[in-house]
């Protein structure tokens, strides 16, 4: 079996989250932040070394500003819903995931006014077409850091510097890139930057969060629960100081312990690292799919321009059947269709078709490569 679907979410975890995770069920088990006792210490101390871990690998300012959500799409919630308000105007890119489209979109509803800026057909954003969209009003720019569909890389760094000059927020949605591609959350200038637990950073399902920076003064930004938080528990009004103001509820504190334990390998290997080896597969992959006739591959076909998400399609056969063949006849399992994001499929020309889509990450191996080209190669030549 290859497991090329790790854009939807990783597989195989890093060695130790597992056992981080069955250490916590088996050996702490209580609530984090609820009580005094010695498990409760244990278990708050273990979310806070999340938070850490965190921190360091996307250089955020501080581990408390690192508010925990059950993925980037409550993170990204909680931003757009939490800031924007009736009047405000908002800038975003024709490659965003439902995750960022949905709130948008419903948020026009209420008087909020967005502005789409048109990718290239490789999914390439102009930073000077971000630049042109900003208006006296524009509050945010919303981005996703790298493309789900194509796996292009967006000019996060050239968009924050835009933005300050400006006196707009920047939020970042890096659902695909935490964990694959170095970040740097201060230096980048990221107001807001949602991540997942789950995929390159290697934890479980149920974990992700929102750094908020040092710009957003959380009493502007409404939570979207208010509830029991283990804090002021004298008061029936939501403390204002973060992370509580963002975390209401009991936390996922076992997929925390496993989200730590994945942050810490990641950390351990370096990012810079499992980059170079995902930039060699991804190249390796296009160059392969390209080489075939009948293949159309997507994309600007540079592994430096984008993370280890490669789309294609083989013409005249539907992506789900390629999908279910790839499956059954050869054991690769793969995303296809849309990918949650019709509006980059709008933009690079496969809409309402969709794509096959390799998502590959640092534990697929050369050999994977090759062994998924020449499947794709002999399905290929049947419709020839
Ligand atoms: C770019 C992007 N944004 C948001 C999401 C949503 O992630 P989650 O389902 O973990 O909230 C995904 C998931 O595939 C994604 O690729």
């Amino acid at each position: 079996m290859i497991y090329f679907d790790n854009a939807a979410t990783s597989w195989p975890k890093p060695p130790g989250v597992v056992e981080a995770m069955v250490h916590f069920m088996e050996q702490v088990g209580a609530n984090p932040g609820r009580a005094a006792h010695r498990r409760a210490v244990e278990s708050g101390r273990i979310v806070y070394e999340a938070r850490e871990a965190v921190c360091e690998l996307f250089h955020a300012p501080d581990p408390l500003r690192v508010v925990w959500s059950k993925n980037v799409t409550e993170a990204l919630n909680l931003a757009l819903r939490g800031l924007l308000r009736a009047g405000d105007h908002v800038v975003t890119s024709s490659m965003e995931h439902n995750s960022v489209m949905r709130p948008l979109r419903a948020l026009e509803r209420s008087g909020i006014e967005v502005t789409v800026v048109p990718c290239s057909a490789q999914g390439v954003l102009n930073p000077a077409d971000v630049e042109q969209a900003v208006r006296p009003h524009t509050r945010l720019v919303a981005l996703n850091h790298a493309s789900n569909v194509v796996g292009t890389l967006l000019p996060v760094a050239e968009v924050g510097a835009i933005c300050r000059e400006h006196e707009v927020l920047l939020l970042v949605d890096a659902a695909q890139t935490g964990g694959a591609y170095p970040i740097d959350v201060q230096a980048d200038q990221v107001d807001l930057f949602g991540f997942t637990g789950h995929k390159s950073l290697g934890g479980p399902m149920g974990t992700g969060g929102l750094i908020v920076g040092e710009r957003v003064d959380e009493r502007q930004m409404e939570p979207l629960m208010r509830g029991g938080t283990g804090s002021h528990s004298e008061y029936e009004l939501q403390p204002d100081f973060l992370p509580d103001v963002y975390e209401s509820g009991t936390l996922n504190a076992v997929g925390l312990a496993g989200l730590r334990a994945g942050v810490r390998w990641v950390l351990s290997q370096s990012v810079d690292r499992i980059r170079a080896h995902e930039v060699a597969l991804t190249q390796r992959l296009i160059d392969g799919l390209r080489s075939l006739p009948s293949v159309i591959v997507y994309g600007t076909l540079s592994a430096d321009l984008q993370i280890a998400t490669v789309s294609f399609n083989i013409v005249g056969t539907e992506s789900s059947e390629v999908g279910l063949r790839l499956d059954d006849e050869y054991g690769i399992l793969c995303r296809v269709g849309l990918h949650c994001a019709p509006a980059a499929h709008k933009t690079i020309g496969t809409f309402p078709d969709g794509t096959v889509r390799f998502g590959l990450n640092g534990f697929n191996t050369i050999d994977e490569v090759e062994t998924a080209l020449v499947a794709v190669e002999e399905l290929a030549r049947e419709v020839q």
